[in-house]
């Protein structure tokens, strides 16, 4: 199976698509997957852009709502985990993964899939200490404060992925784990990015449950985005003899190392189609009592605690599983529109206030494997409290195919600006080189070809040399589009992914 990986998305799906499109005419071979590393920017319209953590002058509606109203059919099966700049409140109805729009598929905060037999896992956000332990308490409308905590990664998802056994082919994390960089060509990195100098040698660069799940998982490849380079690194496993595979990924633009291509030993009798995977189902259903969405402190357990501390599901806790979904492990292909899509040619810009809603994908998903959605439980306590105050407004909506009467506009500004990206590193201008210094420690074959693309432009406002806030767009904050005619793919074959070494 051909996978092509994404670094951070922004919105600029035509530009993916279209860079797909031209790698399998270059190839003449077909890529079966891609996977985006986060931000992916699922924005259907102009309310999902204000529970977007950018200052202003940076939401854009970019491309994602043409794949949500249907104006646009994504070519290609796509999965893809949360950044730190997404539409919050379109991921939250989602918490378990599912369909953002035909052909998109969400992991969820946490998630494992499966396709043609590739085990892929992936946990959405960024860490951050403070919210750390902390339940999934942030509902939409967001104000300052909730609109970043909202991605931010929860101890609860770290601990279910920990429960994890068995091999994991594919894992996906928005932030790098911590002390990746050692593992690879640091030097060349620090030419790049030499402001990551400091945090390199204070071990402050990524994510510390990131690098605590690579150690106890050891995933065959682990991909990550977020610091807007491209990054490669072995790390080998301690007194064992699994090898990851790490590489971080560009952002989508001009001139930048965003997309990778892979090809991985699948079931070549299985189709190309997304399966569940049995044992994170019962992971989760053994682990429902942990949900808190409570913002207060929230531990998980431990072994000197009094009751069951492990989860890695039984046979038998398997089982239930699949009787639970008729031993039928084909996620379905269910989604629905639950808002009203961006329109271009509305010419009314108000933006609905943003609301917590209950996802009919959700909602089938929780009922069948006896779980909590937790935006229910959140518009529980809404409706317990009676909390009408602007960030706690809950009002119960559920989903299912958008219909005008089912919406109700009410427009009020909220306050949701930034002034910074506050949690983006500054991004200069990356020399365009790849750690040379690695050679592999393992004789796994499994991986048998890999090539990297960058979709060059002869025509783009868009400058390497500009910091990332400026980057995200043109100078009027708009995306820029390639053209197709400009376009030319410079390809690399890389010794780390090739099998004849
Ligand atoms: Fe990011």
């Amino acid at each position: 199976m051909r996978i092509a990986v994404e670094g951070c998305a922004h919105g600029e799906l035509d530009i993916i698509y279209e860079a797909i499109q031209e790698i399998e005419k270059i190839d003449e071979r077909k890529i079966d997957l891609l996977i985006c590393c986060g931000d992916f920017q699922a924005t259907r319209n102009l309310s999902d852009l204000k529970c977007m953590a950018v200052p202003d002058k940076y939401k854009d509606m970019c491309t994602f709502y043409k794949y949500y109203s249907g104006e646009k059919k994504a070519p290609i099966l796509t999965i893809f985990i949360g950044g730190n700049h997404e539409a919050s409140n379109h991921l939250q109805e989602l918490p378990y993964g599912g369909w953002v729009a035909p052909n998109i598929y969400y992991l969820g905060y946490a998630g494992v899939v499966q396709v043609a037999g590739v085990r892929i896992a992936g946990l959405s956000g960024i860490y951050k200490s403070q919210h750390w332990m902390q339940g999934h308490y942030e509902k939409p409308p967001y104000n300052d404060s909730t609109i970043r905590s909202a991605y931010h990664v929860r101890n609860l998802e770290v601990f279910r992925l920990k429960q994890l056994s068995g091999k994991i082919d594919i894992f996906l994390s928005h932030d790098w784990p911590a002390g990746v960089t050692k593992y690879g060509d640091e030097d060349a990195l620090l030419k790049q990015k030499p402001f990551f100098k400091n945090d390199i040698e204070s071990n402050a660069l990524g994510s510390p449950p990131c690098m605590e799940l690579l150690e106890l998982l050891h995933p065959s490849y682990w991909f990550s985005a977020h610091l807007h380079c491209k990054f490669a690194a072995l790390v080998p496993e301690k007194g064992g003899a699994r090898v990851t595979r790490f590489l971080a990924l560009d952002k989508c633009l001009p001139k930048r190392k965003f997309l990778q291509v892979l090809e991985v030993r699948s079931q070549t009798d299985s189709p190309v189609q997304l399966s569940y995977d049995p044992e994170w189902l019962a992971i989760l259903y053994l682990t429902n009592h942990l949900l808190s969405v409570k913002n207060n402190i929230h531990y998980m357990p431990g072994r000197y605690g009094a009751g069951r501390w492990m989860y890695t599901p039984t046979a038998k806790e398997k089982q239930t599983v699949y009787e639970r979904f008729d031993s039928d492990m084909r996620i379905p292909l269910n989604f629905t529109r639950t808002v009203k899509p961006y329109d271009s040619c509305d010419t009314d810009t108000h933006a609905e206030r943003p609301r917590l809603l209950i996802n009919d994908q959700t909602t089938e998903f929780c009922q069948k494997l006896g779980i909590d959605d937790p935006s229910a439980l959140l518009q529980l306590i809404g409706s317990t409290t009676k909390d009408n105050s602007r960030s706690g407004d809950v009002s119960m909506e559920t989903s299912g195919e958008y219909t005008s009467e089912s919406m109700e506009i009410s427009f009020e500004e909220d306050n949701i600006l930034c002034s910074t990206f506050e949690e983006d590193p500054p991004n200069k201008c990356p020399s365009d080189s790849m750690p040379t210094n690695l050679s592999p420690k393992s004789n796994d074959d499994e991986y048998s070809h890999s090539s990297d693309y960058t979709v060059n432009t002869s025509k783009s406002t868009l400058d390497d040399g500009v910091n990332d806030s400026a980057s995200m767009g043109d100078s009027n904050g708009q995306c820029t589009q390639t053209e197709p005619n400009c376009k030319k793919f410079k390809r690399r074959n890389h010794s780390i992914y090739s099998n004849t070494l």
